[in-house]
C-alpha cells in the first residue's frame, strides 16, 4: 500500500535474521514529535515550527530547570504535565516519548544534556557548537555510533540564501578546482559588546568557549563544508583582546555607565544608548532577568542596568575573549582559506569570497549579494559577471533558521535532505579547525596539524 508522503513516511526497514527473510517496516506517522531541552531562545525559534507547521512537527515534551520557561513552553505546546521535567537526565530517566530532541542547552551543556538522551534512542538538533573541547567531540560521536542516533548540529547558516548557493556553485564545477576561500565577520560593537565583553559569551572560564568557537564555529563550518572534497590539514592563528581592557578606559570613566560614569552621554559603548534608547536590540539577553514581566517600564529597565553584568562600563568587565583573531588554513589540495573575525565594527557584515581556477564569486551576507564571475576564454573578452538574485529572508539567519528545522524534520522522518543538511560527522571538521586554531593562537601562530576525520 503506498500511503501519500505527507501522512506517513516508511521510517524503517530492515531484516530481523531470524528466521531470515522477515522483515519489518515500521510507518511512522507526521508528525515527527520532539522534545526540548533547554526552553531557551534558540531551542523555542526552533520549537515554534510546530506552531506554524503542526502537519510536522510536535512539540511533546520539555526539560527545563528554570520553571517559568518550563510552565510557559508547557502551555505554549500543550504539553502535559508528566511530560515535562527539570532536566535532560530526568526526561532520559522516563522510556522514550518521542521521536528527537531538540537541544538548545548553553554550550558547555551541549554534551553532558545530549549523552543520556542519545542513550535513549532520541534522534537529536543541538545548537552550535556542538562540544567545547576535542574530548567532547570523542565522547558525542562514540555515543553516536554506539546507538545509531541521527545528530544535526544547528549550523543554520549552510541554509541561508547566500552559502547554500555558494555551495551549488562550487559543487557544480562552474569555478573549477578551488584556490582560495576567504570569509570575514565584522561584529558589530553593539553585538560585541553585548555578547563578548559584557555578556554571555565574554569569559571563557565560565562558558567554557573561545571566541572563534563560539561566534565562528559556523563561518569554520562553512569552509570546510564549501571546501570538500578537500580537507583542512594544518592551520596558524593569530588575535588578541585589543581594545576592551581597563588600560584603555577614558580615565575619567566610571564602572558603571548608569551609575558613576560621567561620560554616559558620550561614550559609544554607553548603555544608556545601546540598550535603554534600543531596548529591542538583543533584548533576549540584556533584558533576561526581566524575562516573567509582561511590559518591562523604562523605570525596571534603568534598575536592572544598575547592577546586571550588561550595566558595566565596557573597558572594566571580566572578559577574558579575544575581540579579532585571524585563521589560516592550509588544505590537501594545497588550496588555502581565511577567516577574519573582527568585533567592535560600525556595521556587522559577513562576506564570502571563493576563488576557482575557472571563475569566482563574492557575497555579501547581511545585504544579501552575490556576484558570480567566469573567466571568459574567447578572443576579447575577459569575464561574466553573474548577479545573482538571493531572495532571501529578512530574519533569522536570512531564512537559514527555518529552513533548518524543516530539513531536520525531514532528517528525522527518513526523507530526502537538503544540500545543507549537517550530520554530526560532516560536522566535526569544522570544529576541529577551531580547537587547533585555538592552539596555534596560543603558541603565536604556530601552524597546527588537524586530526583526520574519521566516522
Ligand atoms: N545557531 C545559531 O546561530 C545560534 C545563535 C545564538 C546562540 N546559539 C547557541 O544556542 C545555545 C542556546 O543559547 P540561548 O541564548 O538560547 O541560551 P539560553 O540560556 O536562553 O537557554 C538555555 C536553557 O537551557 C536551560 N538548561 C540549563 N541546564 C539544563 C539542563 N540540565 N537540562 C535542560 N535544560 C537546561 C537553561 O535554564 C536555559 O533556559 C547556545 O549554545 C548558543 O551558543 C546558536
Amino acid at each position: 500500500m503506498t500511503l501519500p508522503d505527507e501522512v506517513y513516511i516508511m521510517k524503517k526497514a530492515f531484516f530481523t535474521g531470524v528466521p531470515v527473510g522477515w522483515w519489518v517496516v515500521f510507518l511512522a506517522k507526521y508528525p515527527v514529535t520532539a522534545v526540548i531541552i533547554g526552553a531557551g531562545h534558540r531551542s523555542l525559534i526552533y520549537a515554534d515550527y510546530a506552531l506554524t507547521h503542526p502537519e510536522r512537527l510536535k512539540i511533546v515534551g520539555v526539560a527545563e530547570p528554570d520553571e517559568q520557561r518550563r510552565n510557559a513552553v508547557a502551555q505554549k505546546f500543550g504539553i502535559p504535565a508528566e511530560h515535562c521535567f527539570a532536566t535532560a537526565a530526568a526526561l532520559a530517566a522516563v522510556p522514550r516519548f518521542a521521536d528527537a530532541a531538540i537541544n538548545g542547552t548553553m554550550d558547555k551543556q551541549h554534551v553532558v544534556t545530549s549523552l543520556p538522551i542519545l542513550e535513549k534512542g532520541y534522534d537529536l538538533l543541538l545548537e552550535k557548537p556542538f562540544a567545547v573541547n576535542e574530548e567532547e567531540v570523542g565522547q558525542l560521536l562514540d555515543a553516536v555510533r554506539l546507538y545509531g542516533n541521527k545528530v544535526m548540529v544547528c549550523h543554520v547558516l549552510r541554509y541561508s540564501p547566500l552559502y547554500a548557493e555558494a555551495k551549488r556553485r562550487v559543487v557544480s564545477g562552474e569555478l573549477g578546482d578551488i584556490i582560495n576561500i576567504q570569509l570575514a565577520e565584522n561584529i558589530s560593537y553593539h553585538h560585541m559588546s553585548t555578547s563578548y565583553v559584557r555578556g554571555k559569551w565574554a569569559n571563557s572560564d565560565v562558558c567554557r568557549t573561545p571566541m572563534l568557537l563560539a561566534k565562528c564555529c559556523h563561518d569554520v563550518d562553512l569552509m570546510t563544508w564549501l571546501m570538500e572534497p578537500d580537507v583542512p590539514v594544518s592551520v596558524s592563528s593569530f588575535g588578541s583582546k585589543f581594545q576592551f581592557r581597563p588600560e584603555n578606559a577614558p580615565k575619567e570613566a566610571g564602572t558603571r555607565c548608569l551609575v558613576d560614569c560621567p561620560l554616559v552621554d558620550s561614550c559609544r559603548y554607553s548603555v544608556k544608548k545601546l540598550y535603554l534608547e534600543n531596548p529591542d536590540q538583543w533584548e533576549c539577553y540584556v533584558w533576561h532577568n526581566l524575562e516573567g514581566l509582561e511590559a518591562p517600564t523604562d523605570e525596571d529597565r534603568l534598575n536592572e542596568l544598575k547592577f546586571s553584568p550588561y550595566g558595566r562600563c565596557i573597558y572594566k568587565c571580566d572578559n577574558n575573549v579575544v575581540d579579532h583573531q585571524s585563521v589560516l588554513v592550509n588544505f590537501a589540495s594545497g588550496a588555502t582559506g581565511t577567516h577574519n573575525m573582527t568585533g567592535g565594527s560600525a556595521e556587522s557584515l559577513r562576506t564570502l569570497r571563493i576563488v576557482g581556477t575557472k571563475g569566482e564569486l563574492y557575497g555579501e551576507f547581511e545585504r544579501n549579494t552575490l556576484t558570480v564571475r567566469h573567466i571568459d576564454p574567447r578572443p576579447g573578452s575577459f569575464f561574466d559577471v553573474e548577479e545573482v538574485d538571493l531572495n532571501a529572508a529578512a530574519e533569522g539567519h536570512g531564512g537559514g533558521d527555518e529552513a533548518l528545522i524543516a530539513d531536520f524534520v525531514r532528517y528525522v522522518a527518513g526523507e530526502p535532505t537538503s544540500i545543507s543538511c549537517t550530520s554530526i560527522f560532516d560536522s566535526v571538521a569544522g570544529h576541529r579547525v577551531i580547537f587547533c586554531a585555538e592552539r596555534s593562537r596560543l603558541a603565536s601562530g604556530e601552524p597546527e596539524p588537524i586530526p583526520t576525520d574519521e566516522r
